[in-house]
């Protein structure tokens, strides 16, 4: 739920920041930079950028494609990414596949599963704020099965002027017909925690849930076991997890698997034209999903990530984040002419996942976020990518969100340079 107190969390051991900051190069290059956009992208600590260069500077080859040594050692480190990521998940390797980014995990849950699944009259729920990667992708869905003959409905849930998913209005949409419903782990504009074990309760076993953990991951434990999160899908990129763009994962519960199907074909796919006709014979996610050369310096980044996430411990970040989440909101709390976006601002919990989004009345949100650029404190303004383009310019909220590397110092500076464009 989320106002729910953060129990183990609160006390963890605080981060050290500036030893954080000196592990990631661009606070070496920009020591004055303000960094608050890191639900559009974070940055990159110096292991996960070595990864990428030792991959091309000493070490660059198809994976797996050939019998020199290069070629195999970089398949089994690809291999031993995916381990590295499932344990970091608590699943298994064989629910994972490397995909592009969250997109295209989100487009991959429509294409590979539901346009093979969905039959006529067959209902999808989704909430129409959340990022329109976790939404527009339905309605293509929509359209391709409409030109089969399938006519399926999209129906809309709703959020709660406090920033969550309104779940009375799931329980009116749900009919026999609920196929599946998508929704995201924590919101990345109201930067709230949906609570997926209610819906999942509300929704029954049946129904397929497809999660975008987009903003969720890297920065709260996402637990995949059987006691975690009871989802199908789970959607995310690497380069909000503090590596690198070009690599998203996609994990598919064992339920499902054998009900997808793949969308691309080709080198490294195990398929085969026997008499004619194509024979399949994948048995993994990753076989079935995967085609062709994949990202490979960013795989092998993604898992360092991992590795430094976990040396530092994402209880410790969730806490520091957290931290800093209920402090800005406090101190923006106090400025004139201040109107909060669903989430923290409005609900006021105890507790907070880095990200607040807020406009004053007196001055336009892109007018303050060029201000904000000039003292370099870098900051999302604009349609936050919601597919409503409508109601997204109404709201012009501007977005802070914060990560590991951000700190007291970054708020009161924020909050001072404000204060002057305000006054
Ligand atoms: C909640 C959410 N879902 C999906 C995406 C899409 O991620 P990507 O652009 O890495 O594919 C984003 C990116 O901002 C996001 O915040």
């Amino acid at each position: 739920m989320y106002c729910q107190p953060q129990s183990q969390t609160q006390a963890a051991e605080p981060l050290n920041v500036a030893k954080i900051k000196s592990d990631f190069p661009i606070f070496v290059s920009h020591p004055d930079l303000i960094y608050f956009d890191n639900a559009s992208t974070t940055q990159k600590p110096k292991c996960v950028l070595e990864t990428m260069s030792t991959y091309y500077e000493k070490q660059c080859a198809n994976a797996g494609r050939a019998a020199y040594t290069w070629s195999s050692q970089l398949e089994k480190a690809m291999e031993e990414s995916r381990r590295v990521v499932a344990s970091f998940l608590k699943t298994e390797a064989t629910h994972l596949a490397f995909t592009a980014g969250a997109t295209d995990s989100l487009n991959l849950v429509c294409q590979s599963y539901a346009l093979h699944n969905l039959e006529d009259g067959d209902e999808v729920l989704l909430c129409p704020k959340d990022h329109s990667s976790a939404v527009l992708p339905w309605y293509q869905v929509r359209e391709i099965l409409k030109a089969m003959g399938k006519n399926i409905v999209i129906k809309h849930f709703d959020i709660h002027e406090v920033g969550d998913y309104d779940l009375k209005s799931i329980k009116n949409q749900l009919t026999p017909k609920t196929k599946i419903l998508a929704m995201s782990h924590v919101h990345h504009v109201y930067g709230l925690e949906m609570e997926v074990a209610e819906i999942r309760e509300i929704v029954g076993p049946e129904v397929i849930i497809s999660l975008d953990a987009s903003q969720s991951v890297g920065h709260t434990a996402v637990d995949l076991s059987s006691q975690g999160l009871p989802v199908d899908f789970v959607s995310f990129s690497a380069h909000k997890m503090l590596s690198a763009p070009g690599t998203g994962v996609l994990y598919v519960s064992k339920r499902v698997q054998d009900k997808l199907k793949p969308v691309r074909l080709g080198g490294k796919s195990k398929a085969e034209i026997v008499e004619g006709e194509l024979s399949q014979t994948h048995s993994t996610v990753a076989e079935l999903l995967e085609a062709g050369t994949q990202n490979i310096p960013s795989i092998l980044a993604l898992a360092e990530a991992v590795r430094y996430i976990e040396s530092i411990g994402v209880e410790r970040i969730e806490a520091h984040v957290s931290r800093l989440t209920v402090d800005l909101w406090q101190k923006l709390a106090g400025l004139p002419g201040i109107e909060f976006a669903p989430g923290i601002g409005i609900c006021g919990c105890d507790r907070g996942w880095g990200i607040i989004s807020f406009r004053f009345r007196q001055l336009s949100s892109m007018d303050l976020s060029f201000a904000l650029d000039e003292e370099r404190i870098f900051v999302r303004s604009g349609d936050h990518c919601i597919y409503n383009k409508e109601e997204a310019e109404q709201d012009d909220f501007l977005r802070v969100s914060m990560h590991l590397y951000n700190d007291e110092n970054d708020i009161d500076q924020f909050i001072e340079v404000l204060s002057g464009c305000l006054s």
